[in-house]
C-alpha cells in the first residue's frame, strides 16, 4: 500500500504519490526515531519501514508509540521486504534513557545507521511571563534532547551514519508568544552545525530539517482557528500548510547516500515561509 497526499483542505496542494520515491541504499539499515508516536515521527517510521529499514521508534507516550508501531505494520500488511518497527518509551531529556534506546536498537537489529531527533514541544506564553517550568521543559526537550540523542547515536554508529535533527522555520522567523520555542529551535540549528563539525571526525553526518507549518497535532491550534489559518496561509508563499508526507522526501534525502557529502546543512522545507 502507498500513501497519497490528501487533496482535502489545502488549496493548491500538489497531487502525487510521494511514497514512490525510492532510496534502495537505505534497505537493511537501522533507524532510531524519537517522538515517533504520532505526527511527522510516525510518517518517518512508515516511510523508512516501507523501504526495508528496521526502525526503533521511541516516544514519551508508550501507549501511543505501541499503537503507532502497530499502525505501520497494518499499513504494510502483505508488502514484501518491509522493515520491522519496534516501539519503546523514552523521555529525551534523560541521557541514560536515550543511550538505552541506542542499545536496544543494537540488541534487536545489530547496528544503528540512522537517527532522527524528532521529539519536540511547542508551548505558548508571552515572553515577559514565560514560566520557569516552560522555558526549562522547552530547552530540555527540544535542545538537550537533540544533544543526548546525537551522543547516543554516535556511541553506536559506524562511519557512514547519518543524524537528522528537527529544527524549524521558527529558528529564523520570530513568532509572537513562542519565545521559548523559537530560541530552542535556533539552538537546534546551531547545535546541528557544531555536531556536524565534530562528528565529521567519526564519519557521521549531522543535518537538520527546518519545516514551516506542517499539518500535525502540533499545528491544530492554527488549523482550528480560521482567522489564524488565513494569516498563516498569507505568510506562506505556496499558500498552504505542508503535509507530513512532504517532509518525508527531504528527510529520506538527508538520511541517504544521495546526501553523503552533505553535513551541517539546515534544509528549509517550509513553502518559502522563511522569506516572509
Ligand atoms: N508541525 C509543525 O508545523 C512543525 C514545524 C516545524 C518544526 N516541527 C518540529 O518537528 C518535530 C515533530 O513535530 P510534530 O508536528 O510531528 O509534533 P507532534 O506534537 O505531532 O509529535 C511530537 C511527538 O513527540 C513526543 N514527545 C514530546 N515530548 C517528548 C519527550 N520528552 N520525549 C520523547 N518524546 C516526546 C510526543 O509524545 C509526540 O508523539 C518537532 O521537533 C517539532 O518542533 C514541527
Amino acid at each position: 500500500m502507498t500513501l497519497s497526499i490528501p487533496a482535502d483542505n489545502h488549496p493548491g496542494r500538489v497531487q502525487g504519490d510521494l511514497m514512490q520515491v525510492e532510496h534502495p541504499d537505505l534497505r537493511g539499515k537501522v533507524a532510531v526515531i524519537t517522538g515517533a508516536g504520532r505526527g511527522m515521527g510516525l510518517r518517518f517510521s512508515a516511510a523508512l519501514a516501507r523501504r526495508g529499514v528496521h526502525v526503533v521508534g521511541a516516544d514519551i507516550d508508550g501507549a501511543l508509540m505501541d499503537e503507532a508501531a502497530r499502525s505501520v505494520e497494518l499499513e504494510h500488511d502483505g508488502i514484501d521486504g518491509v522493515g520491522d518497527v519496534v516501539g519503546t518509551t523514552v523521555d529525551v531529556r534523560d541521557r541514560d534513557a536515550q543511550q538505552a534506546v541506542a542499545e536496544l536498537a543494537v540488541e534487536r537489529f545489530g547496528q544503528v545507521d540512522l537517527w532522527i531527533n524528532n521529539a519536540g514541544i511547542f508551548p505558548e506564553s508571552p515572553a515577559t511571563d514565560i514560566p520557569v517550568s516552560q522555558i526549562q521543559a522547552t530547552l530540555s526537550i527540544n535542545v538537550e534532547g537533540v544533544l543526548y540523542g546525537a551522543q547516543a547515536a554516535a556511541s553506536v554508529m559506524r562511519p557512514g551514519g547519518s543524524i537528522v535533527n528537527m529544527a524549524s522555520v521558527a529558528a529564523v522567523r520570530v513568532r509572537r508568544g513562542r519565545a521559548a520555542y523559537c530560541s530552542s529551535k535556533a539552538a537546534v540549528s546551531h547545535l546541528t552545525e557544531c555536531l556536524a563539525v565534530e562528528y565529521g571526525d567519526l564519519g557521521i553526518r549531522v543535518n537538520a530539517i527546518a519545516p514551516g507549518f506542517v499539518d500535525t497535532e502540533m499545528t491544530r491550534w492554527v488549523q482550528d482557528d480560521p482567522e489564524a489559518l488565513a494569516k498563516a496561509l498569507d505568510a506562506i508563499p505556496l499558500h498552504r500548510l505542508g503535509s507530513p508526507e512532504e517532509i518525508v522526501g527531504p528527510m529520506l534525502f538527508l538520511l541517504s547516500d544521495s546526501a553523503r557529502y552533505v553535513t551541517g546543512h539546515i534544509l528549509a522545507v517550509d513553502g518559502g515561509s522563511r522569506h516572509v
